[in-house]
């Protein structure tokens, strides 16, 4: 027990230390250039003069009204990313609303930023994540209820399904000033331009018909 407060000293003095140099993409793609002119985009956003900062600067009011839940997933996230909410910029945070209809889906996807609490504020939400392919996509599953919460790992597949009769309203926290989402059934089905019928039919186990059929669908983003 002598040495305890010593290796978490030192771990302590890692971490900070990795903290120092290199912090983790803040966007999908970010490929160096020596061009000046178009050079024009950095991991994250610029900072804004702090003589310049207002208090609305810290303040976001996108959240105040529900999404429009009249489309095919019955679902919408209304996101408080950097994007929206300049505020968060470098302090690796945001958060999002989620609106469901009754039986509104909020389809299988993932962050590859960041990780996620869910707080359900009303209604009743079936939620499900699954693990990665080294602990053999396990699948936990778990009915929420008002003022419960439930956390989704950085990266791991995860979804929201409203069960109740009711509207359903959750409110996420990130630990990333931008998340970014991939949805699954988009980001196989439609891509641009679309992946190979080869790929699919191979990696998915149907024939042609099953791929072109899915290939042919409206992939909404509830985003
Ligand atoms: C995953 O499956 C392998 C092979 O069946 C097994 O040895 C291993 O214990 C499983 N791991 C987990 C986390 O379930």
């Amino acid at each position: 027990m002598k040495f305890l407060p010593i290796s978490i000293f030192i771990f302590a003095l890692t971490t900070a230390t990795a903290l120092a140099y290199d912090p983790g993409p803040l966007q999908d793609i970010c490929v160096a250039t020596n061009d000046q002119d178009s050079g024009v985009f950095v991991n994250g956003k610029f900072c804004k003069d702090p003589k310049q900062a207002t208090a609305n600067d810290f303040l976001f009011m996108g959240l105040r009204n529900p999404g429009n839940t009249a489309n095919p997933l019955g679902s919408q996230v209304t996101q408080a990313f950097v994007d929206q909410f300049p505020g968060v910029n470098t302090l690796g945070i945001s958060m999002a609303r989620i609106d469901f209809a009754p039986g509104g889906l909020n389809p299988p996807h993932f962050h590859p930023r960041a990780s996620e609490v869910l707080l359900v504020v009303e209604g009743t939400l079936l939620v499900g994540l699954v693990t990665s392919n080294q602990l053999n996509n396990t699948f936990f599953t778990k009915v929420l209820y008002k003022g419960d919460v439930f956390t989704f790992p950085i990266g791991l597949i995860h979804f929201q399904l409203n069960i109740g009769n009711t509207n359903a309203l959750a409110i996420a926290s990130f630990s990333s000033q931008n998340p970014g989402v991939i949805t699954v059934a988009n980001a196989v089905f439609e891509t641009k331009p679309p992946i190979s019928t080869d790929v699919l039919t191979k990696a998915f186990q149907v024939d042609k018909k099953v791929v072109d059929y899915l290939q042919a669908q409206f992939w909404y983003d509830n985003n």
